[in-house]
């Protein structure tokens, strides 16, 4: 099974995990790290709203913390909306930070296959970055 379909089948298993009693949305992702590790999440709500995690962040903060890859190489998004949903504006910025603008890959999917490819720079085209930070 080639490694976008592991990654998909990631991100479905994730979905069912969901925790989203107020939007009822569910959502699963996959990320696929430069040493080869494969991270998932779903999107886990909060009473306040505001405590709201997306799917994308909880793979990557799992990614980050587990392993020594700082480097995202493909993610995969599921949900079940019949056009499937790009990472929000939040999520795009965290994946910045670990991204390679020309070379990530962003797969927008629904439960049975994967709909639409980004590469990361067309999405998020002027990403605030470490580069800017540069003394
Ligand atoms: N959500 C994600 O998990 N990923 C996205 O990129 C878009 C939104 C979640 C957050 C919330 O639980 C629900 O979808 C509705 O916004």
């Amino acid at each position: 099974m080639d490694i976008k379909t592991q990654l998909h089948n990631k991100a479905v298993q994730a979905l069912a995990h969901a925790h989203s009693p107020y939007s009822k949305k569910q959502v699963g992702a996959a990320i696929l790290m430069d040493d080869g590790k494969m991270y998932s999440g779903c999107n886990i709500e909060n009473a306040s709203y505001g405590g709201t995690v997306c799917a994308e962040r909880v793979a990557i903060w799992k990614a980050i913390s587990e392993s020594k890859s700082r480097h995202i190489v493909e993610v995969v998004v599921v949900t079940d909306a019949i056009d499937p949903w790009p990472p929000c504006g939040m999520c795009l910025q965290v994946i910045a930070e670990f991204a390679d603008p020309e070379q990530t890959l962003v797969h927008t999917a629904n439960p049975n296959l994967i709909k639409k490819t980004f590469r990361f720079k067309d999405l998020l085209p002027e990403a605030f970055n470490s580069k800017f930070l540069k003394p």
